[in-house]
C-alpha cells in the first residue's frame, strides 16, 4: 500500500504530486464557465466545511440532496490527479452548472479561464499553527503525501515550503493581494468556528448554568451565521432564517464526522486510511497547543513575523 506515497515534483516552483503535474496541460487549459464558483484554500485550512456549506447554499438546505454523492463528487478537485479513476477536470466536465469547483492551487497558478470568465472565488484561510498540525496527521493517512517524517521534521518542511502546494505564507497573501482586484471573498476558519468558544470547558449537552455563559454563547453563537450571511451577499442569494440554521447544523463538526458523504469514509481505503488518523479529525482551533513544544513555537512565531511582515494579512492564533 505504500507503493502509492508520491515524492513532490515541481510545478513553476510549486512543490506537486508527481501524478498532478502529468495532468497539468488539462488544468491549464480547463474552460471556467462564468457561473463556476471557486472554493480556493492551502491545505486543511476547512476546504470541505466549506464545501459542504456551499453545496447546502446551492440545494436551499436540503439535506437529502446535499447526500446525493460524496463531497468530492459533488465538489471537483480541479487539478486532482491519479492513475485510477477520472482526473478532476474530467470530472468538472460532467458536472452540471452552476458548479463549485474545489482547488488549493496557489493564485499565480489559477488557470487564466477563471479570470477570463470572472468567476467569483470563495478563500478561507487558517491559522497556521493548526494547519501544519492538520496537514501532517494528513500525511499519515492520505497515501498520496510522502512520508512526513517527525512532527519536527515535518514543522520545517512546512516553514520552508517543502510540502505540497508550497509555502503557506505565499499562498495566503497571495490570494489576500488579489482580493483589491477580483471578486474574491476572503474567510477565515477561525471565524466560522467561533461558536465552540461558548461551549469549551462545559459538559457536553448542559447549557451553561451562570448569565455570563449564556451572554457568552448568545455572543458567539452569531458568528457562523454572520460568515454564512457574508457569504449570501456575496453571491446575492436569500434564504429563509430556518435554512441558515439548518446548514450550520449539518455543517456542524460532529453532523460532518457522521455523514458519509462528508466525512471521505468511502474513499478507497488504499487512498486514505482513517484508522491512522480520520479525515474529520479534531475540527477545532488551537489544537496546536496540543503539540507544539515551546521552543517550537518560539521558532514558528519569528518565522511567522518575518514571513507576514508588511502585510495587513493578520491571523488570529490565540483563539
Ligand atoms: S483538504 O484535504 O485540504 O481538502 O482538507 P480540508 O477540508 O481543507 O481541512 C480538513 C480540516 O478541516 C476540519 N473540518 C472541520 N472543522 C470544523 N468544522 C467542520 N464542519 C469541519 N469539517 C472539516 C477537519 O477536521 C480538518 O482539520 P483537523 O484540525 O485536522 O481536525
Amino acid at each position: 500500500e505504500d507503493a502509492i506515497r508520491q515524492e513532490l515534483g515541481s510545478l513553476h516552483g510549486i512543490p506537486l504530486f508527481k501524478s498532478f503535474i502529468e495532468g497539468w496541460p488539462q488544468v491549464k487549459a480547463f474552460q471556467a464557465h462564468p457561473d463556476d464558483l471557486l472554493i480556493s484554500t492551502y491545505p486543511k485550512s476547512g476546504t470541505t466545511w466549506l464545501s459542504e456549506i456551499m453545496d447546502m447554499i446551492y440545494h436551499n438546505g436540503n439535506v437529502e440532496k446535499c447526500r446525493r454523492d460524496a463531497i468530492y463528487n459533488r465538489v471537483p478537485f480541479l487539478e486532482m490527479k491519479v492513475s485510477k479513476g477520472p482526473s478532476g477536470v474530467e470530472q468538472l466536465e460532467k458536472t452540471p452548472s452552476p458548479r463549485l469547483v474545489k482547488t488549493h492551487l496557489p493564485v499565480q497558478l489559477l488557470p487564466t479561464s477563471f479570470w477570463e470568465k470572472d468567476c467569483k472565488i470563495i478563500y478561507m484561510a487558517r491559522n497556521p499553527k493548526d494547519v501544519v498540525i492538520s496537514y501532517y496527521f494528513f500525511h499519515q493517512m492520505a497515501k498520496i503525501h510522502p512520508d512526513p517524517g517527525t512532527k519536527a521534521e515535518f514543522l520545517e518542511n512546512f516553514m520552508a515550503g517543502k510540502v505540497a502546494y508550497g509555502s503557506w505564507y505565499d499562498h495566503v497573501r497571495g490570494w489576500w493581494e488579489e482580493k483589491q482586484e477580483k471578486k474574491i471573498l476572503y474567510l477565515f476558519y477561525e471565524d466560522m468556528k467561533k461558536v465552540m468558544l461558548g461551549w469549551r470547558g462545559m459538559s457536553p449537552g448542559h447549557p451553561p448554568a451562570s448569565f455570563f455563559g449564556s451572554l457568552l454563547m448568545s455572543i458567539t453563537l452569531q458568528d457562523p451565521r454572520r460568515e454564512v450571511q457574508k457569504i449570501l451577499q456575496f453571491l446575492g442569494k436569500e434564504l429563509a432564517e430556518g435554512t441558515v440554521e439548518r446548514i450550520l447544523h449539518h455543517t456542524s463538526f460532529q453532523e460532518m464526522k457522521k455523514n458519509p458523504a462528508a466525512n471521505y469514509e468511502t474513499m478507497l481505503p488504499t487512498l486514505m486510511d482513517h484508522s491512522l488518523s480520520p479525515f474529520l479529525r479534531k475540527g477545532i482551533s488551537g489544537d496546536w497547543k496540543n503539540h507544539f513544544t515551546v521552543a517550537q513555537n518560539e521558532h514558528f512565531n519569528q518565522h511567522y513575523q518575518e514571513r507576514m511582515a508588511g502585510s495587513d494579512l493578520h491571523f488570529q492564533m490565540e483563539v
